[in-house]
């Protein structure tokens, strides 16, 4: 029996989980993404081309690569169908690699509007959610009335869909939300149909087979952990499970059958939409983190908010995920700074100091406590294994301040711009 290794992110997601998916796929067998919908935007490049996938896998380039995209995951098939249509230009076998849950919960275009009108109506208090219905979705799957991918399959799929968007036209008229729906289910209709034409399985006895066959798996997460629904910033998190355990509940893995788990995070913090940051910074130096790190959303091009690396945040992420790898991508973009700020503990108001994230830290202002150390001032991109003394010093407080082995380090977005360290992968 085999094991499932999980990638996930540390922080408040695009750390480069979909770099480091790339990356990893030739090993695994399968690659499985476990919760989240198209809010994310995971990036990769190679041979000069920029792809953003946003529900597919990121194994998907790989030819010998499996994909799944599991049951956890909230699924739009209007953006899949446009996905799919931008990679048919690079001959990838879809029909054959990719596989899609059929307990996999479906957006509806209502979901959207509802986001939408959701947003609108929490004014200043709004959680900045990328619109693409997420969170709706997710409710209506806890509240027991969602539709899911294997719904599509049967004869009383029309009706079935009635009944839920009579749910959400009622609610969309308190908010005065006005829209085309002949329009928007004419659209929705049409990309059902071609959804059809995929491998809609039950991916839960899948990946358990490959599993008993010694297949390796590694499971994407999206977003990140500290945009988890539990364990996150509430309210200003997504509306999943972005943590280990969200893989489990979203491919149907048992806890036992986890491997090895590689948390991954920025050199820096940055984070898109509301919620506490206490390390952001809101300066030149802000700005330069921004620029340098082309720090704009993949998926809707919102500014990321930047600022210096947080260890009370990433020790807490490490507990929460049972992170045993630490990969670091974007070391390349803290080159521009003479000195380098770490946060390692946050002082509250009452003037106490802690290294653990506080309950009230929505509500209550929370000031970092930074150490400094040199900056390399070195462009890292070309770099091999020889990296200057500064950046090894770096590496090595944050490994002795979070306790677990940083194995690979990431000095641009390319693929081979990646410094393996001491990755131990399947
Ligand atoms: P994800 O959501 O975690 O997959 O991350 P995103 O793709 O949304 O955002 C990460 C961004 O950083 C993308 O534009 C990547 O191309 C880019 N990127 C990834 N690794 C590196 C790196 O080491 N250095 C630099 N400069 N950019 C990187
Ligand atoms: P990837 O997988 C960064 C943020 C949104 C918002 C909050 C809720 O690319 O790392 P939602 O659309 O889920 O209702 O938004 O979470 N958010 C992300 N931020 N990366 C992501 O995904 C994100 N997905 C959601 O900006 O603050
Ligand atoms: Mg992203």
């Amino acid at each position: 029996m085999s094991k499932v290794d999980v990638l996930l992110g540390l922080q408040w997601g695009d750390e480069g989980k979909g770099k480091i998916v790339d990356v990893l796929a030739p090993k695994y067998d399968v690659v499985a993404r476990f919760q989240g919908g198209p809010n994310a935007g995971h990036t990769l490049e190679f041979d000069g081309i920029k792809h953003v996938l946003h529900q597919i896998p990121s194994g998907i380039f790989r030819e010998t690569t499996r994909n799944v995209i599991g049951n956890g995951v909230v699924l739009d098939a209007v953006i899949f169908k446009a996905e799919i249509e931008k990679l048919a230009k690079f001959n990838l076998n879809v029909k054959k690699n990719l596989f899609i849950s059929k307990k996999a919960t479906l957006i509806l275009p209502t979901h959207r509007l509802l986001d939408a009108a959701y947003e609108k109506a929490k004014g200043e208090n709004k959680i900045g959610s990328t619109l693409k219905g997420i969170g709706p979705t997710y409710q209506d799957k806890i509240g027991r009335q969602g539709l899911r991918v294997g719904d599509i399959l049967s004869a009383d799929f029309k009706d079935r869909l009635k009944r839920l968007t009579d749910v959400h036209f009622k609610i969309l008229k308190d908010h005065d939300v006005t829209y085309n729906w002949a329009e928007l289910e004419a659209q929705f209709l049409d990309a059902v149909q071609f959804l059809k034409e995929f491998n809609l399985i039950e991916s839960e006895y899948f990946l358990n087979r490959e599993l008993k066959a010694g297949s390796s798996i590694l499971a994407e997460g999206a977003q990140g952990a500290l945009l988890d629904i539990d364990f996150g910033s509430y309210p200003f998190v997504t509306s999943s499970n972005t943590v280990t355990a969200g893989a489990c509940t979203g491919l149907g893995i048992a806890p036992r059958h986890i491997g090895e788990v590689y948390g991954i995070f920025k050199a820096y913090s940055t984070r898109v939409g509301g919620g506490p940051f206490p390390t952001e910074l809101l300066d030149t130096d802000g700005e330069a983190m921004r620029k340098e790190g082309n720090e704009f959303g993949s998926t809707t091009g919102r500014a990321r908010r930047c600022g210096w690396i947080d260890l009370p945040s990433l020790k807490y992420s490490i507990m929460i995920n049972g992170v045993t790898q630490l990969l670091m991508m974007k070391a390349d973009v803290l080159s521009i700074f003479p000195t380098i700020k770490v946060c390692t503990h946050y002082e509250l108001k009452d003037g106490s100091v802690t290294d653990m994230i506080p309950y009230e830290i929505v509500h209550e202002k929370i000031s970092p406590v930074y150490t400094e150390i040199k900056g390399w001032g070195t462009d890292l991109r070309q770099s091999k294994e020889n990296f200057p003394a500064e950046l090894n010093d770096y590496i090595k407080l944050l490994e002795t301040e979070l306790n677990v082995p940083i194995t690979l380090v990431s000095t641009g977005p390319d693929r081979t711009q990646t410094i393996h360290r001491s990755l131990v992968t399947v």
